[in-house]
């Protein structure tokens, strides 16, 4: 006999009151939770398939959270292919879709500022100034809305990933963060859902990002640090149609500069190949 598995009706939700609503009817013993800005890819749908098994149900929202965009063009021309982003959450046999209009979650000048210390200023911070305070605000009302158990965040975006996790604590948010692996193309640029935006010119030369990490990964010496931060920059600004933002080795739980007494070290760069600015990452230690 053929196994069958009984697909999964996926669930969608636009309010806060029907979340509320369903969860209050049908209690959950584990939630699963993964935000997104919709645009799957499969970075996005790993994180779904690790939430299902971990989780009793799983909870994906889509959402392109204004307040987190530094530069409101960007914010015009994100991606948003809701039909497709439908038809893979069905495929990956995600439970529930949350896909909320800006005027559910957001009300007229709401206020908020979230104190995370440096994070907000390194790196991302520095290039994208108030992005993580609209990322805080965010992640802060979506986990108020669905009550997750555990919420999982990619890689991709380390720093994010620590701002959260900041959150979590200060705030004692009674929530679990699971960091799942950065999903990336065959040749290894990064899966995200700006790469739409690549040129064939741009996409070829993107390369360099995921080049760069990993030539630092393989000639890593913990006494070399600034030499390889200053030649992995140089590698980046020498591509042609990629202009580097910035190029880090730095200590994976402050995210200053590496030092040989840091325990985790991750490499970190930040570059706009022709229009589109991309972020990568690669765990070093
Ligand atoms: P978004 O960019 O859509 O990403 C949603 C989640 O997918 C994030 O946790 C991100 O790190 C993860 N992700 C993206 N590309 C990935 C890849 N190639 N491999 C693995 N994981 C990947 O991040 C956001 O949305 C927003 O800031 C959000 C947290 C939803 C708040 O608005």
């Amino acid at each position: 006999m053929p196994n069958f598995v009984t697909p999964i009706t996926l669930k969608i939700f636009s309010t806060k009151n029907e979340i509320t609503d369903y969860f209050n009817r049908k209690p959950v013993k584990v939630i699963g939770f993964v935000p997104t800005m919709g645009a799957l890819h499969k970075g996005h749908l790993g994180l779904i398939e690790l939430a299902k098994q971990q989780s009793t149900q799983v909870v994906c929202s889509i959402f392109v959270n204004p307040t987190q965009f530094n530069d409101p063009k960007d914010l015009e021309k994100y991606p948003r292919p809701i039909t497709d982003d439908i038809r893979r959450l069905e495929e990956v046999n995600c439970d529930i879709l949350f896909n909320p209009q800006v005027t559910e979650m957001y009300a007229d000048n709401e206020k908020w500022h979230f104190d995370m210390g440096d994070l907000e200023y390194l790196l991302e911070g520095k290039f994208r100034p108030g992005h993580y305070q609209g990322v805080t605000q965010v992640v802060n009302k979506l986990f108020n809305i669905v009550k997750p158990d555990i919420a999982f965040f990619g890689q991709k975006d380390y720093q994010q990933f620590m701002v959260i996790n900041k959150m979590v604590e200060v705030l004692k948010m009674p929530v679990k963060l699971v960091m799942c692996p950065i999903e990336r193309e065959p040749d290894g640029l990064a899966m995200s859902s700006r790469n739409i935006h690549l040129t064939p010119y741009d996409r070829e030369h993107s390369l360099i990002l995921s080049k760069a990490l990993n030539w630092v990964k393989e000639n890593f010496d913990i006494n070399k640090i600034d030499t390889l931060q200053q030649q992995a920059g140089q590698m980046i600004s020498n591509e042609p149609g990629v202009e580097l933002e910035y190029f880090e080795i730095a200590d994976g739980k402050t995210l200053h500069h590496a030092t040989p007494a840091s325990e985790t070290i991750v490499a970190l760069v930040a570059a706009r190949v022709g229009k589109t600015r991309l972020i990568d990452n690669v765990l070093i230690s």
